[in-house]
């Protein structure tokens, strides 16, 4: 059961079918153009979307708001150094902002970043500095169906060719996303862990973790690795952390928090260089583009989030929600993480081609069927075509993310979710899929319009 009462609620709208299809023609069929007061369960991330806790409200309220040297400065400094070891934090409004201000300062045109898999915020700051994002996701990670427990490992064999092969000389940061949100959500072992610390280490090569959804992937591993049954979430995750010279941690994940982020590092003349341009983009050293409320929110936040009771929970509900979806007919890439199911709507809907995007049809019909608000993962994400519309890349899987919000949504929400998938697999065949009318050069899911085909 969760582990904690509701004692502030927010109603969530209820909307009618035909409202539902007249919203859709008006957003041409782009999800992330909906108002949210036309959603009914909000599955678009998992980011930013969490419910604070009374004792987060309540450090907010303690937070002070001097511009340098603030108390909650201090507070948020100590929770991040005991919890990751590292010499030097800095604060940063989220994720993405962590990482331009890394990798502007580590990298350079040339420079190669290896990773079990790159966020697409990360791969793009890694390019927008002139360096490679290269991924090396390991092999069982190709099969959807498969259930090894940890799928987000890095591939060492790749990893180790790279570095000692031509292209070594080049790698500026190994990065190891924890857990894999590019690759499904799926946890990166400790053994993996320490062989990438070993190989990095060896060729001089710092070593960093994307560490979004830290707790969640502890989690797994006190679960799943042999040798790591009898430990807690948290001293799993103080392991991790040291076995790294640093880490970008996107808060708004794993730190419960509606914003907020920082960068971890070991190395001082590194940190100093970075909290240059931390300051003249960010904010002063001592807050990063935050204020104080948020970094108390986030300290407390950071404590809260290794709980096993909480872990276990969010857990059992993912498993909750995989049943349902299973039962439902749909396939998910397995085993389910603990922040989204990935539906596989390539099965789903084998009469759609990867150019009518069966994808991005899942995630309409569950709007339309039930106010559910999910995100595309597949051909309309990642891939192309031709002036005419002939397509000339497509995503190696159709997949639709539903993200699962922390401490937000109830077993009876996720039931829902079950009960408008039936729906939409009893008419699976009548189920059509769409064609592009408009597109950016970049991210194109963000901004396309659709029409039905
Ligand atoms: N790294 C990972 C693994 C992420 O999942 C995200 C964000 C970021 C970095 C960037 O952090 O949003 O705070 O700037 N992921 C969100 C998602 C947006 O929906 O998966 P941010």
């Amino acid at each position: 059961m969760e582990p904690y009462r509701i004692k502030v609620v927010e109603p969530i709208p209820v909307t009618t079918r035909q409202q539902r299809e007249e919203a859709l023609k008006r957003v041409h069929y782009n999800l992330f153009d909906l108002r949210a007061e036309e959603v009914t369960i909000d599955l678009l991330t998992d980011s930013g979307t969490g419910a604070l806790s009374a004792a987060q409200q309540a450090a907010g309220m303690a937070g002070d708001e001097s511009y340098s040297g603030s108390r909650s400065f201090y507070r948020f400094h100590e929770t991040v150094t005991e919890l990751t070891g590292y010499s030097h934090i800095l604060p940063a409004h989220q994720g993405r902002a962590a990482e331009r201000v890394l990798f502007n300062t580590l990298l350079e045109p040339g420079k190669l970043v290896l990773a079990n898999t790159h966020f697409d915020t990360t791969r793009a700051n890694v390019e927008l500095s002139g360096a490679e994002a290269r991924d090396l996701p390991c092999p069982e990670a190709r099969d959807l169906d498969s259930t090894h427990p940890f799928k987000g490992n890095i591939d060492l064999e790749e990893l180790r060719r790279t570095l000692t092969g031509p292209d070594g000389s080049r790698v500026a940061v190994v990065l190891l996303t924890i857990t894999n949100n590019g690759g499904g959500g799926q946890p990166v072992s400790m053994e993996n862990i320490k062989q990438t610390s070993a190989l990095c280490r060896a060729h001089g090569v710092p070593f960093f973790l994307d560490a979004a959804r830290f707790a969640e992937n502890a989690w797994l591993v006190t679960r799943h690795e042999p040798g790591y049954q009898d430990r807690t979430p948290r001293q799993v995750a103080e392991e991790a952390f040291r076995l790294t010279d640093g880490c970008v941690m996107s808060a708004k994940k794993d730190g419960i928090v509606h914003i907020g982020g920082f960068i971890g590092l070991n190395d001082g003349e590194l940190a100093q260089r970075c909290e240059l341009l931390l300051i003249a983009t960010e904010g002063f050293a001592t807050y990063g583009g935050l204020a104080g409320r948020d970094l108390d929110m986030m300290a407390q936040g950071l404590k809260e989030v290794t709980e096993p009771s909480y872990l276990a929970e969010r857990a059992d509900i993912a498993t909750h929600l995989a049943n349902r979806v299973r039962s439902a007919g749909v396939d998910i890439l397995e085993p389910p993480g603990l922040h989204a199911l990935y539906l596989n709507a390539g099965r789903l809907f084998p009469h759609i081609p990867a150019h009518h995007y069966p994808g991005h049809a899942l995630a309409c019909q569950l709007y339309l069927e039930g106010g559910i608000r999910s995100a595309e993962l597949g051909s309309l994400y990642l891939g192309e075509e031709d002036e005419e519309g002939n397509p000339t890349k497509s995503a190696p899987y159709e997949l639709v993310r539903l993200a699962l919000p922390r401490r937000v949504y109830t077993r009876s929400h996720y039931d829902h979710v079950g009960e408008t998938l039936e729906k939409i697999v009893k008419n699976a065949g009548s189920v059509h899929g769409f064609r592009i009318t408009e597109q950016s050069p970049i991210l194109r899911h963000f901004r396309a319009t659709l029409v039905p085909v």
